[in-house]
């Protein structure tokens, strides 16, 4: 799938949208079969636009995202606003195909563009008191979230520790597919971390805070016994409500559907160490 140029190319009337330039990127996971973008873009997990599958796909056109920014606060240098225009040039935008694993446990195989995490902490200039970020979406738009909020105090939070936010894997994303996100994937700006249940993923970010102590997060607040913080894919520490050890593949043939879960989703040769003398049974 992947074109000339380190473009994707995928045959769906979206050919005619605005596209991303992407350059290819060492953190890409190679030899992987791409979700279609028809599956990433229509099943979907963004509660502010409903609770099925499919709601955000009918219901996130509510989202405007222009004029957007990303402020920056908490322990830094300098607290200071990002426009999403400054972001998307800041530096060059990476080409990273990841495997993607809901705690729900499906998963996919996502081609996004962007770029570390890390490359717009170093602009923000952390002090050394910042030992957690948090990540704040969609806090000014209450009026474009449907009416409904599932049970979630709104804006959806997230967070991670320092060392996992700078880990190069860590991913600003801006796109998928080689074009801006769709509203329904998480646009203008999200988080993607790939060896985490998709719920650290947070989507339409307007806020990072730089925190000394581990920050409030949405699911890990409404349900601690079933979603922890730290929230590794882990085969090896089952959802107390259902198995972790496998997962269905979204968008791949019913043959084909159900396969193993990998310890950090795969990527534990880059990873593992974040977590080194950490019992990953108990400090879930
Ligand atoms: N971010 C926000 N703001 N709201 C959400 O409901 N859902 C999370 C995560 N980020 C969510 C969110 C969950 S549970 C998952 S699995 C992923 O987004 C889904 O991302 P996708 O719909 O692009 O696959």
């Amino acid at each position: 799938m992947a074109g000339e140029g380190g473009r994707l190319m995928h045959p769906s009337p979206v050919d005619a949208a605005e596209t991303l330039a992407t350059v290819p990127s060492r953190y890409s996971t190679p030899g992987l079969k791409l979700t279609p973008f028809y599956d990433i873009t229509h099943y979907n997990n963004f509660y502010e636009f409903g609770v099925q599958k499919g709601d955000p796909a009918a219901n996130a056109w509510r989202l405007k995202t222009r004029p957007w920014s990303v402020k920056i606060e908490g322990e830094v240098k300098k607290e200071q606003t990002f426009d999403i225009d400054t972001l998307l040039k800041l530096r060059p935008m990476e080409q990273r195909v990841y495997r993607f694993r809901c705690v729900e446990a499906w998963s996919m195989v996502i081609p996004w563009a962007g770029y570390s995490l890390s490359e717009l902490i170093n602009e923000c200039q952390p002090k050394p008191s910042a030992k957690y970020v948090q990540f704040i979406s969609l806090a000014d738009s209450k009026d474009e979230l449907l009416p409904w909020n599932a049970g979630i105090s709104w804006p959806y939070k997230e967070g991670l520790r320092m060392d996992e936010a700078m880990h190069p894997l860590t991913l600003l994303a801006f796109g998928l597919y080689g074009q801006p996100l769709p509203n329904q994937d998480g646009a203008p700006v999200r988080i993607v971390v790939p060896w985490k249940y998709g719920f650290k993923s947070a989507k339409s970010i307007v806020k990072i805070r730089f925190v000394k102590h581990q920050p409030e997060t949405t699911w890990n607040d409404m349900a601690p016994g079933e979603y922890g913080f730290y929230s590794n894919v882990n085969p090896n520490r089952d959802h107390p409500r259902w198995s972790q050890k496998t997962e269905r593949v979204i968008g791949a043939p019913i043959w084909k559907q159900l396969q193993p879960t990998l310890m950090f989703n795969g990527y534990g040769d880059q990873v593992a160490s974040l977590y080194k003398g950490m019992n990953l049974i108990r400090d879930y």
